[in-house]
């Protein structure tokens, strides 16, 4: 009898399981589903909150070790004020304890920090812990972390129409010169490119309010899977289906070869 073969087995990297000719520049994630998979295990809420926090960490590396330049990540929308007052206070709390937590992470993975939404509204030491990170981590340069906190789209192009009536009625600029360019530098996001890849968890088909400009050719991916269970393959898996997906800008196929 002839010897038993040798299985060599090895681990690829994650970037190695995509094609790095066509990773999406900004990925935006809702990260939904918490409540659902607490209670689907018996257990109250706010242990989806928690639980939800590993996944985010796994999600933040496996992009930063992709080679992903941006990810958003959906924490806290201005509707979410609505819900029971304890659960609010323990996700403000939960985000504190993350900021402090995970600095060295960001640290480690050379990731800058930042936040869009209405920031001001958040209890006064998540704010601060918020600013604190953000001007610890303003140097590193390998992927920018947007965390969406008290954040709405609709509030946020309110704010964009104020501001520009303002600057129009003060004769700052000439109503004629507002275009696209300009409104994407008065909006939360005007450092940060057009989402190319928008991810829900829990099998929720909304947008709820999230990047309504920001998404407006964007690809978007549902999974049923709730967020606490959102690994880095669940990642992976999004960003292959993303990278079969023509997009063509309003163009016909043929015009793009
Ligand atoms: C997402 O999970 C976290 C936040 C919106 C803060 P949910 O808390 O919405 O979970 P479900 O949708 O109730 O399962
Ligand atoms: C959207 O999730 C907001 C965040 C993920 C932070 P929700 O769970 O609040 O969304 P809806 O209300 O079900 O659409
Ligand atoms: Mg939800």
């Amino acid at each position: 009898m002839g010897k038993s073969p040798v299985i060599v087995t090895f681990k690829m990297s994650l970037r190695d399981q995509l094609d790095t000719n066509k990773l999406p520049n900004h990925i935006a994630i809702i990260m939904d589903g918490n409540g659902r998979w607490a209670k689907q295990k018996g257990l109250i809420r706010v242990l989806g909150h928690e639980s939800g926090t590993k996944s985010v960490r796994e999600t933040v590396e496996a992009c930063a070790e992709i080679g992903i330049k941006h990810l958003t990540l959906y924490a806290f929308s201005t509707e979410n004020w609505n819900r029971p007052k304890l659960e609010v206070q323990t996700l403000m709390k939960l985000l504190v304890k993350s900021l402090k937590k995970e600095i060295k992470t960001l640290q480690d993975n050379e990731i800058k920090l930042t936040a869009i939404g209405c920031l001001k509204d958040l209890p006064e030491k998540a704010f601060n812990e918020l600013q604190y990170v953000k001007e610890k981590t303003k140097n590193n340069e390998r992927m920018t972390l947007t965390l969406a906190l008290s954040y709405g789209s609709r509030e946020e192009l309110v704010n964009v129409v104020k501001e520009l009536s303002l600057k129009v009625k003060n004769n700052i600029i000439s109503a004629e010169t507002i275009d696209e360019s300009i409104i994407n530098k008065h909006l939360y996001t005007q450092n940060l490119p057009d989402v190319d890849l928008l991810i829900r968890t829990s099998g929720e088909q909304r947008i709820s309010n999230f990047l309504l400009w920001q998404i407006a050719y964007a690809e978007l991916y549902f999974t049923d899977i709730f967020w606490p269970d959102f690994k880095k393959e669940h990642l992976v898996e999004a960003i292959r289906e993303y990278q079969n997906r023509e997009r063509r800008f309003g163009k016909t196929s043929e015009q793009l070869t």
